[in-house]
């Protein structure tokens, strides 16, 4: 059974909804920064595919889209000997722990949620479950005494409610709950749209073109990078305000290359746009390509429903533990 290294202290837990293919975007900004954080913490990551529930979902794309994903994360580089890597509906203790905190919640707090009342005010038939979403976010997190929560900044508010829901549970039933800390994930390099280089590569942007998918066929990962937007200066120089698009094939290279910004301006010195963009083309499919490689292995693998069933275990037995101390500290039969 999996254990964390003995020399690692703090814990961390983040939930990732299973909302289509990641991009470029995600990999750069977000998943390289995990992989540098599993060796410093012990990590549990789950696909939150609960929480993605709280709005319509087509049954058929949610179900390959959960195993999509955790199959996509170890490809990244997320190490499943490094991290508890779990399926947040596979354990059913997140869900009862959500109802006794529920029983400890004030309406009045959790009306003042933003994502709610953004998210709210732009379905009029929404369901309850949107509402009572911070809820669950609370359990995700206080079932495993974590230290931090690393989350980007609008889900900053969810933690400080379960912060406080914890807070006020181990004063009215004594010492439950560790009080986690949330860890504001600074962004990374911001990539942007390849076609509108003003506006963020996003999962849901109605020009395929501009956005690269990490399971992109190859070829047209290529044909999307040469047909960037550049600019008529044919220097390669970077400049996010008078070159835009330039600047994020930059920012692409030196996220993957770890060379520096002007040893790219040295390298393209006297070239032209065209190998500039062979060079990127290059740099992405070679990254890719191995991601892609590593998945096709791992998504049909047994091995991947043997971790996932592992991890279901491990974290339900954790779980399970602090549901069963919350049922007696609260007075439930037991
Ligand atoms: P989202 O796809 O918006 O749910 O974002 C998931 C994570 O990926 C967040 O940490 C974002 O900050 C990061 N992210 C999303 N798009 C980009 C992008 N174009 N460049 C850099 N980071 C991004
Ligand atoms: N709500 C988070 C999001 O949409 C995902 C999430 C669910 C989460 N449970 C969590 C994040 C617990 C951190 C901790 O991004």
């Amino acid at each position: 059974m999996k254990e964390f290294s003995a020399n690692i202290t703090k814990s961390i837990l983040t939930g990732i909804q299973p909302s289509g293919v990641i991009t470029l975007g995600n990999y750069i900004g977000a998943i390289k920064q995990m992989v540098r954080m599993q060796d410093e913490f012990k990590s549990y990551i789950f696909i939150a595919d609960m929480h993605a529930i709280t709005v319509p979902q087509d049954p058929t794309t949610l179900h390959e889209n959960i195993r999509s994903l955790v199959a996509l994360y170890i490809a990244c580089g997320i190490d499943p000997d490094k991290n508890i890597i779990f399926i947040q509906s596979e354990n059913e203790y997140h869900a009862n722990i959500s109802w006794l905190l529920e029983c400890n919640t004030p309406f009045g707090e959790l009306s003042r949620m933003t994502q709610f009342k953004d998210k709210s005010s732009k379905n009029a038939n929404f369901y309850a479950g949107l509402f009572t979403y911070p809820i669950l976010m609370a359990a995700d997190i206080l079932a495993y005494d974590v230290d931090y929560v690393p989350v980007g900044i609008d889900q900053k508010q969810h933690v400080e409610l379960t912060r406080n829901i914890a807070i006020k549970f181990n004063k009215k039933y004594g010492d439950t709950f560790k009080i986690p800390d949330v860890y504001i994930t600074k962004e990374g390099t911001k990539i942007m749209d390849l076609v509108n280089p003003l506006k963020k590569m996003s999962k849901s942007s109605e020009n395929p073109k501009g956005v690269i998918r990490i399971l992109d066929d190859i070829n047209s990962i290529r044909k999307k990078i040469m047909g960037a937007t550049t600019d008529s200066e044919c220097i390669v120089r970077f400049d996010p305000e008078a070159k835009p698009g330039i600047s994020n094939l930059i920012n692409i290279c030196v996220a993957l290359t770890g060379k520096s910004i002007s040893d790219i301006e040295t390298m393209f010195e006297g070239k032209n746009y065209g190998e500039f963009k062979r060079f990127v083309a290059d740099t992405v499919i070679e990254e890719i390509s191995a991601i892609q490689a590593r998945y096709q292995k791992i998504i049909n693998s047994q091995e991947l429903d043997k971790l996932l069933e592992e991890n279901a275990t491990i974290t339900r037995a954790i779980a399970q533990k602090k549901f069963m101390l919350m049922k007696e500290k609260m007075g439930l039969y037991k």
